[in-house]
């Protein structure tokens, strides 16, 4: 079982999204038996609510019901996980400040080197939070291109 952690700031507009289209995405391809994912936020403030209502509403355009309970990164995580991915340069830094001495660093990744086509060398998942509608859409589209590829890699497809 391949285990991998997707992590924003808040956990309730990023990495829950990334989250639930992986999800879909392994389901849709029957790999639930062998990839599984979760997510969480280096922040703290929005511990056990569901994703902002404008990024359920987003994903719900794209046929993706957004229900995880959002919260905080655990020291567990560094060792649960095979894979964690940062959605922006300040929860990379988070990631690997905070990381548990021993901890393979390797297995902390930036999700925007994920992603290909015209979202190749973006660096980062922008914060849709202050932002608007198309902000979020923005994000869907660039989590939904590097999880297509997070999928390619972990299959060999
Ligand atoms: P996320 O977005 O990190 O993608 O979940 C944010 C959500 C909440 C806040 C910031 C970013 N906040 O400041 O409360």
């Amino acid at each position: 079982m391949k285990k991998i952690l997707f992590v924003c700031l808040g956990n309730i507009c990023r990495s829950p999204a990334a989250n639930g289209v992986f999800a879909s995405m392994i389901a849709g391809k029957n790999l639930a038996g062998a990839i599984a994912c979760d997510s969480c936020g280096t922040g703290d403030w929005h511990i056990g609510q569901l994703p902002d209502a404008r990024m359920r509403a987003a994903g719900a355009r794209r046929g993706y019901a957004f229900s995880h309970r959002a919260r905080q990164l655990r020291r567990e995580d560094y060792a649960d996980f095979d894979l964690i991915f940062a959605m922006d340069e300040e929860n990379f830094r988070d990631l690997l400040a905070r990381a548990p001495a021993g901890t393979d660093t390797g297995k902390i990744r930036r999700f925007a080197d994920l992603c290909t086509g015209k979202f190749s060398g973006a660096g980062f998942v922008p914060d849709p939070y202050y932002g608007g509608e198309k902000d979020f859409e923005h994000a869907l589209d660039m989590i939904e291109n590097g999880c297509a590829a997070l999928l390619r890699e972990l299959t060999g497809a």
